[in-house]
């Protein structure tokens, strides 16, 4: 079974090691390296698979010529300032490169990739599709099998299993939607109908990852998006939103909160059928409003204004450029238009690893108790 499927694949290996020799001008060496499974960590590497919450930019071949509602910096310019790194940190691995910036060696795939490109979407419809939730599916896909290719059969397929899959979607579906439905009732009438099917195309990615011998996966929810600058700006102007006491855009919020609860329940559902692996749900939407109800408990001081952007509430125009940015960026809940800051980040972080300072983020396990579990 698994040989065909290898067979089957031979093309799409042959394509990467292409793409990977073009970009670096050379092809790698036959390896000899094993498989460096960590010393008390039963995590061997981190894969993230995302938006701009797990990519600053550098994941793409033509980002500035896409980046429509121009914030070229969607975080500080590095991706240390990001959740999923930060989470790395925390589990001891320190090298996960971006896909499109590795240099084509066994030692970086086996150090962590990040396949998370800025606005990546879950539905690949439009023209923007090459970097959608489908796409990175694919090239993680041909990642697990150069593995297989370069290790011993045992060693890749223990490797594979004892890795972490990070999967962060949906804000820019959403996002999209918005801005091209934001007046149309017929989205607001079929926005059950949309989250059902985001939704099931992650719990088709998770069944996809298993198949490709995934056993420990965290798919993490959608932000409070309607907190969002330049959601709180583009709905006062365009009339349509309703605000709650705290400056956020109350029916935004509610349907991205649609999305986190049937995306829990399905991951719920998804570690039945797959008794042997552990497929972790985290809730950064409640994360996110307990900091906006209470900024100052956490070190806030601004829960509204974009650090790096202009325009009223920096919800104009992006963060074009680095020297637009705020002095104290860690007072500021949100970074550009539509993304938190690393201060954010952190505590999210350290929610989702340990349960503190907010808890039950992460269902049914911690990001700690994942790592730690046998496979
Ligand atoms: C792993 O760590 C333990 C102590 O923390 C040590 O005794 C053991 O030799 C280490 N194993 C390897 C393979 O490095
Ligand atoms: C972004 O944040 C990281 C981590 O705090 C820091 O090391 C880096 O210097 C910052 N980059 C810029 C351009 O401010
Ligand atoms: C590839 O990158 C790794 C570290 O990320 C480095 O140790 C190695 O020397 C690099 N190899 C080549 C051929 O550039
Ligand atoms: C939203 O707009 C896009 C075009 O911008 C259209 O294809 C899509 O059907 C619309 N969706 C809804 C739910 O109205
Ligand atoms: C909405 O716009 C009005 C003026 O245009 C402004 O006073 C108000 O603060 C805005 N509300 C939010 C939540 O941005
Ligand atoms: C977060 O979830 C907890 C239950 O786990 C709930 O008590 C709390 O009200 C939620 N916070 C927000 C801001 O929704």
């Amino acid at each position: 079974m698994r040989r065909r499927f290898v067979f089957h694949s031979l093309p799409a290996i042959v394509l990467l090691m292409g793409i990977l020799s073009m970009v670096h001008g050379q092809y790698t060496d036959a390896p000899t390296a094993t498989a460096n499974v960590k010393n008390g960590s039963h995590a061997s590497a981190l894969y993230v698979l995302g938006d701009s919450s797990v990519d600053c930019g550098d994941n793409t071949l033509f980002y500035p010529l896409l980046h429509g509602r121009l914030s070229l910096y969607p975080c500080n310019g590095s991706d240390a300032t990001l959740l999923p790194q930060l989470l790395a940190e925390k589990i001891g691995l320190t090298s996960i490169r971006p896909f499109y910036r590795q240099n084509g060696t066994l030692e970086e795939v086996l150090g962590g990739l990040n396949f998370g490109s800025t606005q990546a979407k879950i539905m690949n419809q439009g023209s923007y599709s090459h970097q959608s939730l489908n796409q990175q599916l694919r090239q993680v896909s041909e990642t697990m099998q150069l593995l297989q290719l370069q290790l011993r059969e045992d060693t890749a397929l223990q490797f594979t299993k004892s890795s972490i899959f990070f999967l962060s979607f949906g804000k820019e579906d959403y996002i999209d939607q918005f801005f091209h439905n934001s007046s149309s009732q017929m989205f607001q009438h079929s926005t059950q109908y949309f989250a059902t099917i985001l939704v099931k195309q992650m719990a088709n990615a998770a069944r996809y990852l298993y198949d490709a011998n995934a056993r420990k996966i965290i798919c993490l929810g959608i932000l409070p998006l309607g907190c969002t600058p330049r959601m709180a700006w583009e709905l006062n102007r365009t009339s349509v939103g309703y605000y709650n006491g705290n400056g956020c855009v109350e029916h935004v919020n509610e349907l991205v909160f649609e999305y986190n609860r049937l995306l829990d329940e399905q991951i719920a559902k998804l570690n039945m059928e797959f008794s042997d692996a552990h497929i972790v749900f985290c809730d950064v939407y409640n994360g996110t409003m307990e900091i906006i109800n209470e900024p100052r408990l956490y070190g806030f001081e601004d829960v509204k204004s974009a650090c790096c952007g202009l325009g009223l509430n920096g919800a104009m125009i992006g963060c074009i450029s680095m020297d637009m940015a705020c002095d104290q960026a860690s007072t500021h809940v949100w970074w550009d238009l539509f993304n938190p800051t690393q201060a954010v980040n952190k505590i999210l972080a350290d929610a989702i690893w340990s349960g503190q300072p907010i808890p039950n983020l992460c269902r049914p396990v911690t990001i700690h108790e994942l790592v730690n579990m046998k496979v």
